[in-house]
């Protein structure tokens, strides 16, 4: 696809790998809005980029609902959703408990989930659109401590298999990027941003991957991309 002049909402766009990739495709000429949990640091970046910035929490369907709602009245409809807005916490198995499962899976499953239900009605109206979700290393194999986190991206993982059998025949395409660890505020208590460094990846590759996958040919798609540090070690 053409990101020029493109529709892009990132989700979680106000840091980390949401804020690189929304910076990437602005670079690209894209209209690119963001959303994010605190409106302060929403506001700031999105006047840093350029960005819209669309105040609504991902894990609360009403104020879900109103982000598409802006995004119908500000552009009439949309290109590309990526579904990047996401939060992780880690534990022992013998420590699980329900409610770390309700704290988590609105975030990376539900929101994810219902965003791109919303989007799914304007593509298939407009006959096109793209979806990428962000999944993780974490999706793909687990881990020690990451009962929650991994579910869920596991989840989000399978999700996508659905949504790519059911939307290919819209020329809908759906890619799942999996990034490996990169330094950001990610589970942060608070939402500090950590240092970057030499070995680990940064939030550019992943930036790199998601305008990559978009900018293919549209009769084409790359169903999963996993992103890796060469050397971590
Ligand atoms: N960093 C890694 O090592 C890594 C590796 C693999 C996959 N990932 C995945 O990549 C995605 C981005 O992670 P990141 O590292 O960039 O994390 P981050 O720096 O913590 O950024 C997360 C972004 O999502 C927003 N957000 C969180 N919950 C939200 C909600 N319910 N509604 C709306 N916005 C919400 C945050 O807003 P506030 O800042 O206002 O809270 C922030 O803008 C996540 O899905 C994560 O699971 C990260």
């Amino acid at each position: 696809m053409n990101l020029d002049k493109a529709r892009i909402l990132v989700t979680g766009g106000s840091s980390g790998l949401g804020k690189a990739m929304a910076a990437a495709l602005i670079a690209k000429g894209a209209h690119v809005a963001i959303t994010g949990r605190d409106p302060d640091k929403l506001q700031r970046v999105a006047e840093e980029l350029g960005a819209t910035p669309l105040e609504g929490r991902m894990d609360r369907e009403s104020e879900l609902m109103q982000v598409f709602a802006q995004l119908d009245a500000r552009w009439g409809g949309l290109d590309v959703l990526i579904n990047n807005a996401g939060i992780g916490r880690f534990e022992p198995m013998q420590e699980v408990e329900q409610s770390h499962f309700d704290e988590v899976f609105p975030t990376n499953v539900y929101g994810p989930a219902l965003a791109g239900r919303e989007a799914v009605k304007r593509f298939m109206a407009q006959g096109y659109g793209h979806i990428i979700n962000v999944a993780s290393s974490a999706g793909v194999k687990g881990f020690k401590n990451g009962t929650v986190y991994a579910a869920s991206k596991f989840a989000l993982r399978g999700m996508t298999e659905c949504w790519r059998e059911e939307l290919r025949p819209h020329n809908i395409r759906v890619m799942l990027i999996n990034p490996s660890a990169v330094p950001t505020a990610f589970n942060v208590a608070d939402r500090s941003e950590k240092e970057l460094r030499d070995k680990m990846l940064t939030p550019n590759e992943i930036a790199h991957a998601a305008v990559a996958v978009l900018e293919l040919d549209d009769r084409g798609f790359i169903p999963e991309l996993g992103v890796w540090a060469t050397n971590p070690f």
